[in-house]
């Protein structure tokens, strides 16, 4: 943890918590009501790591991988300051923290923020409100997320408890992807080229990718319990391209909260978690160690039209052994039964099942009212290949990815910097089009133009409009779950389907009572989802494909939320040391 600084006092009550808990929160002196704030410093350096019997060089926080852990409490400022080491121009994101307006501080390159050039630094700086559970970080520009992240854990104010039984220990699982290869070549090629960016050789739990690989049987993450005790998983998809199915063998689990919001408890023996989607899941441990061990498995939910990593990761479950018993004894290790890689049916009804608590205590603020209506299609596409040049894609063109047919060309300075300072002009115009361009069957027969345009679009929104987005999967060049994943709200995901999207029909079954309150969402394979959301936060707030081949190919855009009239609703000037283009 970075420089927090303990009293004696503290530190006696540190150690003694340490008894307890996995990791504890170290309380800065005088923090008896006040929220405090936690300082890091982020140094962003090469590190060699060895992975799948090949040595690496890649890029870390303080030659960490994973990054380091944040650790706040609801209510906390943090200041995290990112010094940027390596070659690459870096920023960093605090994937799901609302940042009211601290939008400067969100971090997605060219949207909120130019990036951190070589030898540079930058201070985020937020304050976590209203939040609590776990979060990630990770980098936001070109694939550096592939080995910049971190967990984010927010615990809930001091003397607040969950709403769920306090857990013996709290274990942060972050599901990671691998490639032997350098992740900054494979994207720009692929971009030049216009085909698919080359899959990943692994998948990584905690940065290991366990026995099931070459080489990684010592690489294997352990999870050690205690026989009658609950465990809080914290677990974080931070692969890159790849939605995960999660089992440990002979065991239920109980999600308690998604993306930062708890939950009603539901139990279940697989979770599925997509990219930018974090799963709070209570493990009890059975109330005697039993003479086996348990393989804790995630292997992709895949549905898309090309060829994807099929391997697993695994990390074991080992129960402590009373006395000592069975300790030379090698205990049979019982593996996990997970869906089959394209089972949608099980992911539209895991989905399905999410709810929020909407107690007195945790409300479900559900926009009753919609102000702004959209419907956007999401899906592949292709775009035409540069003159004088072959490109990969099919028939000589390049692979694209787009909303409303829009595939979403980057600026060269930030939008919210334009937006701010009124220089929109020449930057990103704020047409981004409501609907498709034209209406087809989405989920049927692709129509016969499939080339997308380009531009810097964006979505202008009054302070506090509310707004439903439909967001509608095609099945151009094939029919893929999108977990589409919108900055600086969260959203309830209202209704779901497979199919086109009604709008005569559908509407009529939205939940508006306790709807899932979330982040990331996954559009379904031939299907759509709806959210809703109040714009309720100015700023420039990107909204993507969290899977970052999609994101690569331009399926994203960006709403501008316009300042409201009162003090508090306006977005504070830039601080001093954003970096400059
Ligand atoms: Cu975790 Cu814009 O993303």
């Amino acid at each position: 943890m970075g420089r927090s600084h303990l009293l004696p006092s503290a530190i006696l009550k540190a150690m003694f918590l340490a008894l307890f808990a996995m990791w504890i929160l170290p309380e800065p002196a005088l923090a008896k009501h006040a929220r405090v704030t936690r300082h890091y410093k982020f140094n962003i350096e090469m590190k060699n790591v060895r992975r799948l019997c090949q040595t690496k060089s890649i890029v870390t926080v303080n030659g960490q991988f994973p990054g380091p852990r944040i650790i706040a409490r609801e209510g906390d400022r943090l200041l995290i300051k990112v010094v940027n080491h390596v070659k690459y121009n870096v920023t960093l994101h605090w994937h799901g923290v609302r940042q009211l307006r601290s939008g400067w501080a969100d971090g997605p390159a060219y949207i909120t923020q130019c990036p951190i050039q070589t030898g540079q630094s930058y201070v985020y700086n937020f304050t976590v409100t209203g939040q609590r559970g776990t979060l990630f970080w990770h980098a936001h520009i070109s694939w550096l997320r592939a080995t910049l992240y971190g967990p984010i854990v927010i615990l809930p104010k001091r003397h607040a408890s969950y709403p769920f039984p306090q857990p013996f220990k709290e274990v942060p699982m972050i599901f990671g992807e691998w490639w032997k290869a350098d992740t900054e070549k494979i994207i720009n090629q692929a971009l030049q080229t216009g085909a698919a960016p080359n899959i990943s050789d692994a998948f990584t739990i905690n940065g290991l990718p366990g026995p099931l690989y070459n080489c990684s049987a010592k690489d294997t993450f352990k999870l050690k319990v205690k026989p009658g005790k609950t465990y809080l998983l914290r677990m974080i998809n931070a692969a890159l391209n790849d939605e995960l199915f999660f089992s440990i063998a002979n065991h239920t689990l109980t999600v308690v909260e998604t993306d930062a919001v708890y939950v009603k408890p539901i139990k279940t023996k697989v979770v599925l978690i997509t990219p930018g989607q974090t799963t709070n899941v209570l493990l009890k441990a059975k109330h005697k160690s039993p003479n086996a061990s348990f393989l804790i498995a995630a292997r992709p939910y895949a549905t898309g039209p090309a060829s994807f990593d099929n391997t697993t990761t695994a990390g074991v479950l080992e129960y402590e052994q009373p006395n000592n018993a069975n300790k030379n004894k090698k205990l049979p290790l019982l593996k996990p039964a997970l869906p089959k890689f394209n089972d949608t049916n099980f992911a539209m009804q895991f989905s399905k099942k999410i709810r929020s608590l909407a107690t007195a205590k945790f409300p479900a603020k559900v926009p009753r009212k919609v102000d702004r209506r959209f419907f956007f299609t999401v899906g592949l596409g292709l775009s035409p290949c540069p003159q004088n040049q072959t490109c990969q894609g099919p028939n000589n063109t390049m692979l694209a990815a787009s909303i409303n047919n829009v595939s979403f060309a980057q600026p060269n300075i930030a939008l919210l910097q334009a937006h701010f300072f009124n220089k929109s002009k020449g930057v990103y115009t704020t047409d981004f089009p409501a609907n498709p361009p034209f209406k087809f069957n989405y989920t049927g027969t692709p129509p016969s133009n499939i080339m997308v345009s380009s531009g810097t679009r964006a979505v202008a929104l009054p302070f506090n409009a509310s707004v439903e987005v439909v967001m509608q999967d095609t099945s151009i060049i094939g029919a893929e779950s999108h977990p589409l994943h919108l900055h600086g709200f969260n959203f309830f995901v209202v209704g779901q389907g497979f199919g086109n999207f009604d709008p005569s029909k559908d509407p009529a079954k939205f939940n508006l009572v306790d709807p899932a309150e979330r982040n990331t969402v996954g559009v379904p394979s031939g299907g759509w989802v709806a959210i809703r959301f109040l714009a309720d936060n100015p700023g420039a707030w990107f909204m993507h494909c969290h899977l970052e081949v999609h994101t690569s190919w331009g399926l994203k855009m960006a709403w501008i939320v316009n300042d409201g009239k009162g003090p508090k609703q306006k977005l504070p000037p830039p601080p001093s040391d954003l970096p400059k283009c």
